[in-house]
């Protein structure tokens, strides 16, 4: 058997380790390995070859971030822009298959995200036998129960808390920490409760300013004249919309989101009397060395994803259900992003330590509806 394996979208911590995983596995199974450099455009490139992977291919690789594989979240093989920047695309999923057929592929392994699951939801309509597994920092990849790269994120956005608390106590000063994540807010509300934020403002719960003045006033009052707020990339006020960078996807691409943290800022001034200073995280969530836990995860995907490819078990996304790994049909996956429970036990929990997120319970008013994530 010869699968091809790549990593699309967007990087996350523990790639790495599925690759490692699946390559080690299939070895031992007897299954030759290839890898497609940059998610689909080792497959769109004529001019990219396939890389042949055995267990020399992935030696010391385990604790490193991003992917030897390299990423891209610029190809889409079912719309890709005719030339750079071009914002005309075509269908290039012939040429997929083409090249899959050429060099006689059993079968198509595609780490990624929501997007890469629909381009194989795709590809397997077309004919071609795929695995999915499922990646992402954001954790809202719905039919998983958690994705990998998360747990390195939340670590990295708790330990920028805890950096900022000190400053923040020093100055008396109101610190917004702006986290990614999307339409969802996983990163924001599990690294701000760990890092003990004093206001968490995610997608799911639009907030109401007033009750951010109010939080900030009652902690002045009782002699904490700081304030730590957690605000997700895709929080909103009640009636507002989601701060975007880019207001027009580019081809193949999704919308930039930020500026949720300035703007919380602007509403914030002149209600309160502290400075206000706002610290984006960005790009630094999705690199360094993985947390055990990530490593862990992507291994156990890597290796279940060689079985599935064993087994001939196509068509599936590999999952984290409960503490097992298994696979369920990639037509199953769960419409939609996976999103916070705005009254679930993650969010009660937060309101019974006296984190403010914007709306008592039961307030919360439905976002306007969130697209689709990559
Ligand atoms: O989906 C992962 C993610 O890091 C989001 O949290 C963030 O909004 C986006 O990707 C950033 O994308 P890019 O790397 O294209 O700027």
């Amino acid at each position: 058997m010869k699968v091809i394996i790549l990593t699309g979208g967007g990087d996350a911590p523990g790639l790495n380790a599925v690759i490692r995983g699946f390559v080690k596995r299939a070895c031992q199974l007897g299954i030759e390995v290839y890898g497609s450099e940059d998610g689909f455009e080792g497959l769109l490139n004529p001019a990219v070859p396939l890389l042949r992977m055995d267990d020399r291919s992935v030696r010391g690789i385990l604790h490193k971030g991003g992917s030897i594989l390299g990423c891209s979240n610029k190809s889409n093989p079912f719309a890709m822009p005719i030339e750079k920047g071009s914002k005309e695309t075509r269908d290039c999923s012939a040429e997929v298959v083409a090249k899959i057929r050429e060099h006689n592929i059993d079968a198509l392994v595609m780490v990624g995200g929501d997007g890469t699951m629909y381009y194989g939801r795709r590809f397997a309509a077309l004919g071609v036998p795929c695995i999915g597994v499922p990646k992402t920092i954001d954790n809202d990849l719905a039919g998983t129960d958690r994705t990998f790269g998360f747990e390195t994120a939340v670590n990295t956005a708790t330990w920028a808390i805890d950096a900022l608390h000190s400053t923040a106590e020093a100055h008396e000063r109101v610190m917004i920490l702006e986290v990614m994540g999307r339409y969802a807010g996983w990163i924001a509300l599990a690294s701000g409760m760990a890092g003990g934020a004093d206001v968490i403002l995610i997608p799911e719960i639009p907030y109401k300013v007033d009750r951010v003045v109010g939080k900030i006033k009652e902690r002045a009052a009782s002699g904490r004249p700081f304030t730590i707020i957690v605000c997700a990339e895709g929080a909103a006020p009640r009636g507002g919309h989601v701060a975007e960078i880019e207001q027009v996807a580019r081809p193949g691409q999704l919308k930039r989101l930020g500026g949720a943290g300035e703007r919380l800022a602007h509403e914030l001034e002149g209600e309160v009397d502290h400075e206000i200073r706002v610290t984006v995280l960005g790009h630094i969530q999705r690199g360094g060395t993985p947390s055990a836990f990530d490593r862990l995860l992507g291994m156990r995907m890597g290796v279940h994803a060689a079985e599935c490819c064993d087994r001939r078990a196509f068509g599936r996304m590999v999952v984290l259900n409960g503490t097992t790994i298994r696979s369920i049909p990639l037509d199953e996956i769960p419409e939609g992003p996976r999103l916070v429970d705005p009254e679930g036990q993650l969010v009660n929990t937060a309101r019974a330590v006296d984190i403010e997120l914007g709306a008592g319970p039961g307030e919360t008013i439905p976002p306007p509806r969130a697209q689709s994530v990559g």
